[in-house]
């Protein structure tokens, strides 16, 4: 006699399980879900179990495929001609690459490659500890998610607020915090930062474009209300034309406004973009909060200095009274722990963060974190460095 087929073991067999890149929700269908019961992430954030990337190579061989023209997921993201991103646009938009030619997007890989590092082998075994606090938040590690925008406009690979709950998200798996940017296409009504910041209960920094000092304050007011942890401003993002042209002009920002907004917020305010230490003492004179020393990835003009040659000069005219920040070129734990020692309290990671949101949502951006925290560990034991706070210019190298 043949045994009883048992339907119900059957009937629940997994035959295919999905999981969403976004949320972590795992779902079983036969076909991709369009749409995460858990976040809304539509089909593109879905994985299939069998595909699930373990390694952050993985994730990158994800968004290479996703970002297929744009940018190749490159070893070496260094702005170099021979790099997808990096050649004159002709009006075109830049994709992940710098302006113009590209100087100052190389200048800052340059700068980092030029720092070397002391090599320490004696004294007492330790464990690195890269813990730290970042305007009064408790981080594992002094490395943020950098305010970036409009991937969404990349091959069409990601929706933008998913793009944005990916970063925000992964950041705080991380043990870290993510920064949202501002583009042509988010508005005070329609954000995309702002939607991801009320996903993740405020738990991110929302940096706006410089807009109109009553559209800023419209939306500083709704950070304010999503109890985000800061907010700022990337300064260095006045000359954008295409926000103009998406009827979102922005303009250049006198001390005396940038003291209105430090005034009208209750909470903390970066200064994002600044690369003179004059105007880094009198952004500090007008009270903000944090100074980001950046070229915005070499993107708003061309033949900038490299991020890392300026960041000594504007902590030197600063001294230590306030929190600065760093970024441009920062690839590794390497990168990081020179940003540190040449004066950054923190450092933002652009690029690399947008290759891993886009390759495997908040998963890829955790798994880039991870990776950045082992080198950053490596670099610290190998230089001696007990205390990521306790970072400085001894570690960096001088002939004499
Ligand atoms: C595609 C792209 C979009 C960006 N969008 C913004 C933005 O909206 N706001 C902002 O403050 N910075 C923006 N940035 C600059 C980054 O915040 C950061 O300064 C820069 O990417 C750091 O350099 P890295 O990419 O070499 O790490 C953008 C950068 C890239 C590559």
């Amino acid at each position: 006699m043949s045994q009883p087929v048992n339907h119900q073991s059957v009937n629940t067999q997994v035959i295919n399980r999905w999981y969403c890149s976004v949320c972590h929700e795992k779902i079983d269908a036969d076909n991709k879900p369009e749409i995460c019961p858990v976040c809304k992430a539509d089909e593109r954030m879905m994985i299939h179990r069998d595909d699930m990337p373990e390694s952050l190579d993985q994730v990158r061989d994800m968004a290479r495929k996703k970002l297929k023209g744009i940018c190749a997921a490159y070893p070496f993201c260094d702005g170099n001609f021979d790099k997808i991103c990096q050649k004159e646009a002709y009006g075109k938009p830049i994709g992940l690459g710098g302006a113009g030619q590209g100087y100052s997007f190389r200048a800052n890989v340059q700068a980092l490659a030029q720092v070397q590092l002391n090599m320490s082998v004696l004294g007492d075994h330790f464990e690195p500890n890269t813990k730290c606090s970042f305007l009064g938040i408790d981080l594992d590690l002094p490395v943020l998610a950098s305010s970036t925008a409009g991937a969404q406009k990349y091959n069409d690979a990601i929706d933008e607020t998913q793009f944005c709950m990916s970063v925000l998200k992964g950041a705080k798996e991380a043990g870290t915090i993510g920064l949202r940017g501002d583009t042509w296409f988010y508005t005070p009504e329609d954000n995309p930062s702002l939607k991801a910041m009320k996903a993740c209960e405020g738990y991110g920094i929302p940096i706006f474009k410089p807009r109109s000092q009553d559209v800023l304050k419209r939306l500083i007011e709704q950070a304010e209300e999503l109890n985000c942890k800061a907010v700022g401003i990337d300064l260095d993002g006045c000359g954008s034309t295409i926000m103009a042209a998406h009827g979102q002009p922005v303009f250049k920002k006198s001390i005396k406004e940038i003291e209105e907004l430090v005034n009208f917020t209750k909470l903390p305010f970066i200064a994002k973009g600044i690369m003179l230490p004059d105007e880094a003492q009198k952004c500090m004179d007008s009270g903000v909060s944090v100074i980001s020393v950046s070229n915005h990835g070499g993107r708003v003009l061309d033949s900038t200095p490299g991020v890392a040659t300026i960041l000594p000069l504007i902590r030197k005219k600063l001294g230590n009274s306030v929190t600065i920040t760093a970024d441009g070129g920062i690839r590794t734990g390497y990168d990081v722990l020179k940003m540190l020692a040449l004066g950054a309290d923190a450092v933002f990671l652009g690029r690399d963060i947008i290759r891993a949101a886009v390759g495997a949502g908040s998963l890829g951006v955790k798994l880039h974190f991870d990776h950045i925290r082992k080198t950053l560990k490596k670099a610290m034991f190998m230089t001696g460095a007990r205390d990521i706070k306790m970072v400085n210019l001894n570690i960096i190298f001088k002939s004499e």
